[in-house]
C-alpha cells in the first residue's frame, strides 16, 4: 500500500475507511471487512457516535490475529466541546476507551470553533459557544500535552484554513502535521495544499466522493452531483473502473490521503483498489479545470445570526 511518510518515519497508508455517517449496526462489519481486504487506516472521531462499535471490530481483528495493533493506523478527532485545556485529555481518554485502545496514531482538533462543555451542536444559540476564552492555541497546547503523555503518535487538525494554521505554527511548542480537509475535484484546495507543502503538514482529503449520504438537514438544495460529473464518468470508461475509483486515485495522484466511506462490502474492497489506478498527467489537468467550485460541508451549521463564527472566518478564499 503506498503511504505517507511521518518525519520520524511512521507511516500513513493512503487510502484509509471513513466513519462519518457509518451507522453503528453497519460499522462493526465495515471495520473487518476493510481489514481483511486489506485497509490499514481508518479514520474516526468522538462525534461520529460510533467509536465504541469500531472498538469492538478492532478487538475482534485483533484477537483473531487478522492485524495487529502496530499495523494499523488510527485517527480521531476532539470534539467541539472539549477545547478547553483541562477538558483535551478527558476528550482523548474516552475516545480511546470506547475504541479499547491505549494510543491513536493521530489525534486532530475536529474544528476550529469551541463549544461549552457537553454541547454536541450549537444550533446557532449564542450561550453554547465559548469563542472568546478558548483561543486555538489553548487547545493545541492540550493536545500537545496528549502526544507527550504517548496517547497519541501525531497531532494535527481538520477544517483548519490558512490564518488559523498560521496561528498554531506562529505559537506551538509541537507542529502539527496534519490538515484533513474536504477535497475532491470540485474543491482542490490549491492554495491550502500548497501552504500545507510548505510547512510540512501532510494532508487528508475527506468527503471525497461528495457525501452523498449526508443527513438532508445539512444539504443544500441543487447540490451539484460530484459522482456522475460527466468528466468523472467519462475517466471511468476511459480506465475500465468506477466512478468512485476516479475520485480517490485524484487524491492518491496529489499525494493526499483520503478516507471514503462505505459501509458495504464490495464498495469497500473497490475503493482501496483505486489504488492501482493511475491517472495521467493529461487527465489530472482535465480534473483540475473541471470547471465547478463546490464545498458540500461548508460548516453553515456552525454560523447564523447568534454565532461568533462566519463562513468568510472559516474558509479559504481560492
Ligand atoms: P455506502 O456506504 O453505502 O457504500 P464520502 O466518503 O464522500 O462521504 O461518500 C460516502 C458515500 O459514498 C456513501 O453514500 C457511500 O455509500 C458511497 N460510496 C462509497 N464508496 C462507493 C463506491 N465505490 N461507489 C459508489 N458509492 C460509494
Amino acid at each position: 500500500m503506498k503511504t505517507l511518510q511521518f518525519k520520524n518515519g511512521d507511516h500513513l497508508p493512503i487510502i484509509g475507511l471513513g466513519t462519518w455517517k457509518s451507522k453503528p449496526g453497519q460499522v462493526y462489519q465495515a471495520v473487518l471487512w476493510a481489514l481483511e481486504s486489506g485497509y490499514r487506516h481508518i479514520d474516526c472521531a468522538a462525534i461520529y457516535n460510533n467509536q465504541s462499535e469500531v472498538g469492538e471490530a478492532l478487538t475482534k481483528a485483533f484477537g483473531d490475529g487478522l492485524v495487529k495493533r502496530e499495523d494499523v493506523f488510527i485517527t480521531s478527532k476532539l470534539w467541539n466541546s472539549n477545547h478547553r485545556l483541562e477538558d483535551v485529555e478527558e476528550g482523548l481518554t474516552k475516545t480511546l476507551s470506547e475504541l479499547r485502545l491505549s494510543y491513536v496514531d493521530l489525534y486532530l482538533m475536529h474544528w476550529p470553533i469551541s463549544f461549552k462543555k457537553g454541547v454536541e451542536f450549537a444550533q446557532n444559540r449564542e450561550e453554547f459557544y465559548t469563542y472568546q476564552d478558548v483561543p486555538l492555541t489553548q487547545t493545541w497546547e492540550g493536545l500537545e500535552s496528549c502526544y507527550i503523555k504517548g496517547l497519541t503518535k501525531h497531532i494535527g487538525m481538520s477544517n483548519f484554513n490558512i490564518a488559523k494554521l498560521s496561528e498554531i505554527l506562529d505559537n506551538c511548542k509541537i507542529k502539527p502535521e496534519m490538515n484533513q480537509v474536504e477535497m475532491h475535484p470540485f474543491l482542490p484546495q490549491e492554495k491550502l495544499v500548497k501552504f500545507c507543502k510548505d510547512q510540512g503538514l501532510l494532508m487528508t482529503a475527506y468527503s471525497p466522493l461528495g457525501s452523498g449520504d449526508r443527513a438532508s438537514s445539512i444539504k443544500k438544495e441543487d447540490e451539484p452531483d460530484l459522482m456522475n460529473h460527466d468528466l468523472i464518468q467519462d475517466l471511468a470508461n476511459k480506465y475500465g473502473c468506477s466512478n468512485a475509483q476516479i475520485l480517490i486515485a485524484y487524491s492518491v495522484a496529489r499525494g493526499i490521503a483520503v478516507i471514503p466511506k462505505s459501509v458495504n462490502q464490495e464498495r469497500i474492497k473497490q475503493n482501496l483498489e483505486a489504488i492501482t489506478i493511475e491517472l495521467s498527467d493529461e487527465d489530472m489537468l482535465a480534473l483540475k479545470n473541471i470547471g465547478k467550485n463546490y464545498r458540500f460541508i461548508d460548516g453553515r451549521f456552525f454560523t447564523g445570526p447568534r454565532s461568533p463564527y462566519t463562513l468568510e472566518d472559516l474558509w479559504e478564499k481560492e
